[in-house]
């Protein structure tokens, strides 16, 4: 399993124009396992050796929280995105320029398409370190993928349309930086992170290295835009799972609280589980600092489980497909059910079932990321929107899927295996998503329609389906410090 690769320099590539060059103040960034990355020097042992926090003991005290949301600066003034251009007269013929971080990734990927199909300028960066996952692991997307050059030609052959391409590590703040001052991005649109829950819990090394890649990447972001482009708008992916599942309603972002007579509107908590999940929550607290100290403009989209693969966009031609996961690391739970029900394989619920959580089409992530574009957060401004149209339970979609599965004349069975994951199996769930609607948000909504299409994929490709990755095969309390190796 122990081969090393070393990519020690990075491509640019726009119109046509291919250049390659070599970061020169670098070091060996290890990849867990396997890979070895060149990028510039990691400051993160200076800060973890700042990060203990004393606690005190405080006496028990009542409270009474109330459920209110910051008022928001765009609600007085929202704009329709029908095209990618600025809005102040001065610079109305200019389109706005976006650099989308992590754009060869499954959302990233779609919405790079969608934002260049309304004429916004788009640049993807991305290390590409989504595809080595899978051969790390031995795992592929079910539906065929191009690589990211071809897919990028696919789609200037089509359209006319350039979108540039700049392959590095943001961890590489050197890197990151000529990006910026080579792109000069009104908007970045942050994807550009190890997004599994159940990769971050396989062994210390991926949890290291998944807080690495995500809080360093993100900080190289915010120095990056203070530094080079103050002016630029952070759209940064954040997830729902970084509020966990409380007892009571979740709200967008604040929640107002009267302790012992006085009255504050904070950030929600935060009950993150998983170290990805946490990961997460300290990017988003270094967002709200530097939002607050240096001004940077953000909005974090609280993203919920996405589903689906077909975008307008990338229904065009078949280089042009996007991943699909259905595999137990990275595959996510409606996307699993339809190919362990196009397979003929159980549908696996984790335990009882009453997991529920907030979904959305990827149809609508790049809606949403859209009208986020279009409706910048002020200077200052740490904005939070809670990115899902509709709650399910684990056993709401098994459901769901049974029920199509059975029209398309599938045999669709439900099992529940042991829970790999440390999580409430029956809880309250209700949390606030009304922002996005407000600016404009027209959500699709899971209907028996789109599960058909959904399933029609999965049975299309169903030959590539490996059944050996399907079960669940990492456990929240047996990761450990030993290096966990995949054997053949
Ligand atoms: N997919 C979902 O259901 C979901 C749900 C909630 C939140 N999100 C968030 O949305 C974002 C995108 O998710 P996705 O499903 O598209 O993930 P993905 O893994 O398909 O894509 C992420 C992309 O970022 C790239 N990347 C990772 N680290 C990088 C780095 N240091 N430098 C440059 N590129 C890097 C990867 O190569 C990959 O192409 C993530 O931040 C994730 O946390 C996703």
């Amino acid at each position: 399993m122990a081969h090393l690769l070393s990519t020690g320099c990075y491509l640019k590539l726009s119109n046509g124009g291919v250049s390659y060059s070599t970061p020169s103040t670098q070091c060996s960034k290890v990849y867990p396992t396997s890979l070895t990355l060149r990028t510039s020097r990691s400051p993160l042992k200076k800060l973890i050796s700042h990060g203990e926090s004393s606690h005190r003991e405080r006496p028990l005290r009542r409270c009474t929280v109330t459920a209110t949301t910051l008022p928001i600066s765009q609600e007085a003034q929202k704009t329709h995105p029908s095209s990618g251009f600025h809005n102040s007269p001065k610079e109305s013929s200019k389109p706005k320029r976006v650099m989308v971080i992590g754009g060869d990734g499954y959302c990233g990927w779609a919405t790079a398409l969608h934002l260049s199909k309304q004429n916004y300028e788009v640049a993807i960066v991305d290390s590409l370190v989504r595809r080595f996952f899978d051969h790390q692991l031995g795992l592929d997307s079910l539906t065929p993928i191009s690589s990211i050059h071809d897919r990028i030609r696919c789609w200037k052959s089509l359209t006319g349309k350039t979108i540039e391409l700049y392959i590095g590590d943001i961890c590489d703040f050197e890197f990151l930086t000529e990006t910026f001052k080579s792109f000069e991005p009104d908007s970045v649109v942050h994807f550009g992170e190890q997004r599994s829950a159940p990769y971050s819990m396989i062994d210390r090394s991926r949890a290291v290295f998944t807080q690495n890649n995500n809080v360093i990447g993100t900080l190289n972001v915010l120095f990056a835009i203070k530094e080079y482009r103050e002016e630029c708008h952070l759209v940064k992916l954040g997830t729902m799972g970084e509020y966990g599942t409380p007892n009571i309603d979740i709200e967008e972002g604040y929640i107002t609280i009267t302790h012992n007579g006085r009255t504050d509107t904070l950030p929600y908590p935060k009950q993150a589980s998983s170290f990805y999940h946490l990961s997460k929550v300290h990017d988003s607290n270094n967002i709200a600092f530097t939002c607050k100290a240096w001004g940077i403009r953000a909005t974090d989209l609280n993203q919920g489980v996405v589903y689906g693969v077909r975008t307008d966009e990338t229904e065009m031609h078949e280089d042009l497909c996007n991943r699909f996961d259905y595999d137990g690391v990275f595959g996510t739970a409606l996307n699993r059910f339809c190919v362990q029900a196009a397979v003929g394989h159980p549908l696996t619920v984790y335990g009882k079932g009453g997991q529920t959580r907030g979904y959305l089409d990827i149809r609508d992530t790049v809606q949403c990321v859209e009208l986020a574009i279009a409706n910048p957060a002020q200077p200052g401004e740490f904005r939070v929107f809670n990115q899902f149209t509709e709650q399910f339970s684990v056993n709401d979609l098994a459901a769901l899927v049974t029920k199509a599965g059975e029209k398309m004349g599938l045999d669709v069975r439900t099992i529940s295996v042991p829970n790999p994951r440390v999580e409430a199996e029956e809880h309250y769930y209700n949390a606030k998503h009304t922002k996005l609607i407000e600016l404009g948000l027209k959500p699709h909504i899971l209907s028996d329609s789109l599960l058909d299409s959904l399933l029609n994929v999965a049975v299309q490709f169903k030959d590539r389906v490996d059944t050996k990755q399907i079960m669940p095969s990492v456990s929240w309390r047996k990761i450990g410090a030993k290096p966990k190796t995949v054997s053949a």
